[in-house]
This record gives structure tokens, sequence and C-alpha cells, in this order.
């Protein structure tokens, strides 16, 4: 493992305001959300969307890496050009999702533990040889009165750590992703003091795994209060109890938090973001980014509905979320952004 290479590759994730784009919904979530949308579930029609997505005209202003799925990784535009080279002839670093999804967790009723371990190291290779930097492994985490357990937590904290591990050995930068789900009706202290503890156990064991945390990013959700809580907090509490969150919890030597979205929408994501830029500016030793999937990919996808003829109008969406979220990250976003598109 060349630690400065590893530091080089994730300060450059975060560098120039910039953020990750997460295209690499698994197949069953992707066809999911065409399914909603009347666009047929095939090999073909997901290819054409991720073309779509790869060839938005300047998306490399806004986007420093973009995250692909196994399937992705390996599909080519029509013209026969690898989706890999096509990101890089405009200036965007390649990812990969690695972990083989959440599943239930035995003895853990309501609980995920996330898979992927067995047999990692070979595909790290195989995908570090078609041209991947970084990559990424999800945990989730559950919230109610009960949950989630410090069996959950604990299980998938060490193996964000072990896949860290084996990420770094290849030289490839590890996005470290717990997320700490949206559903319920638990209050934003709830959602605070789980994620608090989550990210201290993630730590912990990235520390006993021997984690260079110069070397990784951390993709947090941001702290929220559950989707069906009567007490939904303002924008800037949001931003507060976020980034004192993350302060408390994620050390100075990671270069960079790069948020995930969670189901909210892209303009509520990108006012929360920019706000935590603007009120933590100078207080913050990471960079605070994005690695979005829904809250840039949404709209894209509603106007394009399968159809060749709406590619254009779509891209023009997407562009408009990453050139609002590149804004939010200077903490100059602001609404009227959104009018104005
Ligand atoms: O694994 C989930 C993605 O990386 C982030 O997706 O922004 O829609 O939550 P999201």
């Amino acid at each position: 493992m060349n630690a400065e290479e590893l530091n080089r590759t994730a300060r450059m994730l975060v560098t120039d305001h910039k953020g990750l784009l997460a295209m690499d919904e698994s197949n069953p979530t992707c066809n999911k959300r065409f399914a909603r949308l009347g666009i047929p579930q095939t090999v073909e029609a997901r290819r054409d969307y991720r073309e779509l997505i790869v060839t938005t005209p300047s998306l490399g202003e806004y986007i420093s890496g973009a995250i692909l799925c196994d399937e992705t990784i390996r599909q080519t535009k029509k013209d026969g050009t690898p989706f890999v080279q096509a990101l890089t002839e405009v200036g965007i670093i390649t990812g990969i999702k690695v972990d083989t999804g959440a599943k239930d967790m035995a003895g853990h009723p309501g609980e995920m533990v996330t898979e992927g371990l067995d047999g990692l190291r070979d595909r790290l290779r195989e995908f570090s040889q078609m041209g991947a930097h970084f990559s990424k492994w999800r945990a989730v985490i559950a919230v109610n009165d009960r949950l989630p357990s410090r069996g959950c937590i604990e299980a998938n904290a060490q193996a964000l750590a072990r896949y860290a591990a084996l990420c770094q050995e290849r030289g490839m930068v590890p996005v470290i992703e717990p997320e700490v789900l949206m559903d319920g009706d638990h209050t934003l202290q709830r959602c605070c003091d789980v994620t608090e503890e989550v990210l201290r156990t993630v730590f912990d064991q990235l520390y006993r795994q021997s984690v260079n945390l110069q070397g990784m990013i951390l993709k947090p959700n941001m702290v929220l209060p559950g989707l069906m809580c009567p007490t939904q907090e303002s924008v800037d509490e949001v931003a507060d109890a976020t980034v004192n969150c993350l302060l408390r919890a994620v050390p100075a030597a990671v270069p960079g938090i790069a948020f995930l979205s969670g189901g909210q929408s892209g303009e509520l994501a990108s006012a929360r973001l920019n706000a935590m830029n603007l009120r933590f500016k100078s207080r913050m030793p990471w960079e605070l980014a994005f690695s979005f999937s829904r809250a840039i990919q949404q709209p894209a996808l509603e106007i394009w509905l399968g159809q060749g003829t709406n590619a254009t109008a779509a891209q023009s969406a997407l562009l408009q979320r990453a050139r609002c979220n590149k804004a939010a990250r200077r903490g100059e976003y602001c609404t009227a952004m959104e009018i104005d598109s």
C-alpha cells in the first residue's frame, strides 16, 4: 500500500468543491426505480441510462468521481468506448461498489449486516485492473425504540473496516458508508445519538484493522429526524446537529466526508449541505462534500423515462443538481439557483 498515493486519490475526490456521483444501484434497485416510471427493466435500458449519465456534457466540472456497480463497470457506450474510459477522458475518477448487499442478520430481527468479504481481494484486483481507483461499501442501520443493537453496529463496523483494509492493500481508496436510515418516527436527537455511536464504533474498528485514515473517505448520513417524526427541524438545525455530531466522532486525519442523500429531495439535500459549509466554514478539519445518488439522479430519471428523445433534457437536469451541490460545497447555493434553471 502506498500511503501517499491513497491520500492523493482521497484528496482528489473532494477537491475543488466537487463531489461524487453514486450511480451504483444494484440491478434490483435500479429495476425498481425504472418500474415505477414504466421504463423497461432490461440490461440495455440500464446501459442506455448509464450512458446518458457518463456522457453528460461538462459533468467533470462538478463531479470528481463516479461509483459504478459490477454490471456498469463492464459496459461500454454505444460506440464501444468503455464507460471507465469515457469517465477518465472527462477527468472523473472511477469507483466501484464492492459489497454484495445488506442481508437479514441472524439473531437480530429487523436488522441487516452487509456481505461481500469472501473473495473480495480477488474482486478488488480485477476492478483495479479495469481502472477503478476507489470503492464503496454500504452498511445499513435501522432505528426504532429498541434498535440498533450493539451486535448489529459492531458486525457492520467490523465488516466496513475489513473491507477498507483490503481496499487499501490494493491501492484503492475505500469509501466507508455506514447509513443510519431515515425510515421511522425517531427524533433528530435519536438519529444524532445513534449516528455518533455508529461512527465511534466504525473508527474504533478502522483503528484495530490498521486502516490509514488519510487514505479514505467517510460517507455518512446527515443527522435527520425520521421521515414520520412529527417534528422536522429547520435546515440550519439539521446542519448544526450534523456537523457537531461529526466533529465529536470523526478524526481530523480523514480528508473528506461525502454525504449520502438517503431519500431527501435534491433541493433539501443541497440546502442542508450548503448550511453546513456556510455555518462551519473554518471550523471543520475535513472537506464536507456529497456522494448522492437519488438527490442528483432522480429528476433526470423522471425526465428520461427510457426515451432517447428526452436524453438532452435529462442531462440538463442531472447537471443542474451537480451544479447546485458544488455551489453548496462553497456555501453559495440558494433557491434562486433552482428557479433560474
Ligand atoms: O448506497 C447508496 C448510495 O451510495 C447513496 O444513495 O444518495 O440515494 O442515498 P442516496
